[in-house]
């Protein structure tokens, strides 16, 4: 009797302490699709794990461009959720409304610096100090291709854009849909900076999309990339327009179509599918840009809430993040590679492989570039007026590759 009495005052007293700890941790993000949703549904398992609660806040939309506007309306009116998904110099701009909390504390204590590569850390600071936590690293210059539509086509993986085009002419002769293609102003975006790369180069996109230099912006070169870029639209289908990105993949993946050009949580929907690459598909970089990455590194900000058990909900869900065990769980899911430096890839794939090792082997060669489609290279406003010129000129048969260079220059520099 003494001692069933003793265990159940032990088990009360943990109990409350559990309770005092426990917060329910509302997280806003974008993870929708199918490998997305599975990615996401391992953070909720491990925030889970350390006795709090996760409400879910998603907010469909791939790119993340609505669940923007949805966060934005909840901190005006003072409800921010206790995370959010926010990523590249869009992080500053949150920084500058002083609603984030710092992560300095727990950043220190775990040894953050020590962990991530310069150019991951640099992202996740504001005025020097950690408001953001990495949970990946994107390539974005991808090309998923299925192997089958090319055998039936009789045509090779292109590593050029022309190579590109003699590929695509022979699988449309073929019947099938050379390029599986999502109108929406992110996929238009995503595709035509991966074409800029492959024409131009590093060099010449970073003064185009880091830089906003003028000149770069409307130069031939620019023309001869947004010609090409809306020659690709011959090779679409009609049901192209707004079409959601990992139905576009579905496409590559049940062999409709040959080909996506995706950042490569596309990989995420051929894993969830049971998809092997090498055998059921295979991952190039876009056309040109073997040597090149154009990175999109997915990040949470925690905003400054005076509940105190929310915040150890935070510290925890930020150390969770960064745990080896959840970079490793999420990105093999996610399409990934972890955003911490030496993680063992042995479980990845081929595709993830190379991400890894021209990961790095970019950074030296100066051909790492942020991705201008998904926010990592300029401000949210610039990337809308991109965005805008880049669509309207997609969508249009009148309106000329000069003309539409001119309006990039004007379009940025009303943006600034
Ligand atoms: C995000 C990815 C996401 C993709 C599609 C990108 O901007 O970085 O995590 O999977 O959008 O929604």
């Amino acid at each position: 009797m003494r001692i069933s009495k003793l265990v159940l005052g032990i088990s009360m007293a943990l109990g409350l302490s559990m309770a005092a700890h426990a917060a329910e941790v509302e997280v806003l993000h974008w993870w929708t699709s199918g490998g997305e949703a599975k990615s996401v549904a391992e953070l909720k398992k491990m925030l889970e794990a350390k006795g709090h609660q996760w409400k879910d806040f998603a907010v469909a939309g791939g790119g993340g461009e609505s669940a923007m506007t949805v966060l934005k309306s909840r901190v005006v009116s003072g409800n921010p959720p206790a995370a959010a998904q926010i990523k590249g110099p869009s992080i500053q701009e949150w920084g500058d409304e002083e609603v984030l909390a710092n992560l300095d504390g727990i950043a220190k204590a775990e040894g953050w610096d020590a962990l991530l590569p310069g150019v991951v850390a640099d992202v996740m600071k504001y005025q020097g100090k950690y408001v953001a936590v990495p949970v990946n690293v994107h390539r974005v210059n991808w090309m998923w291709a299925n192997p089958e539509v090319f055998k039936k086509a009789g045509a090779t993986v292109p590593t050029t854009w022309d190579e590109f085009f003699v590929a695509a002419d022979k699988i449309k002769a073929a019947g099938m849909t050379a390029v599986a293609h999502g109108g929406q102003p992110w996929q238009d975006a995503t595709m035509f900076e991966s074409v800029v790369l492959g024409v131009a180069g590093a060099e010449f996109y970073n003064k185009a999309f880091v830089a906003l230099d003028a000149q770069t912006l409307n130069s031939p070169t620019m023309i001869e990339a947004l010609k090409i870029f809306h020659k690709i639209k011959a090779y679409t289908d009609p049901g192209s327009p707004g079409r959601d990105w990992n139905l576009a993949t579905a496409m590559v993946i049940n062999g409709e179509a040959g080909m996506q050009f995706m950042g490569d949580w596309a990989k995420g929907e051929f894993t969830a599918a049971g998809k092997v690459p090498g055998k059921d598909y295979i991952c190039v970089a876009a056309p040109g840009t073997a040597d090149d990455f154009t990175f999109n590194i997915d990040s949470f900000v925690m905003f400054d809430l005076d509940d105190k058990a929310l915040q150890v909900g935070q510290n925890d869900l930020a150390s969770t993040i960064l745990s080896p065990a959840f970079q490793e769980i999420f990105n093999l899911n996610k399409g990934s590679i972890p955003a911490r430096l030496n993680l063992p890839m042995d479980k990845f794939d081929d595709c993830a492989k190379l991400s890894a090792e021209d990961f790095v082997s970019t950074a030296k060669a100066n051909t790492l570039v942020p991705s201008m489609a998904h926010g990592m290279s300029t401000f949210s406003s610039t990337q809308g007026a991109i965005y805008d010129t880049v669509t309207e000129f997609y969508n249009s048969d009148s309106i000329t590759a000069e003309a539409a260079a001119d309006k990039l220059v004007k379009a940025v520099a009303a943006a600034q």
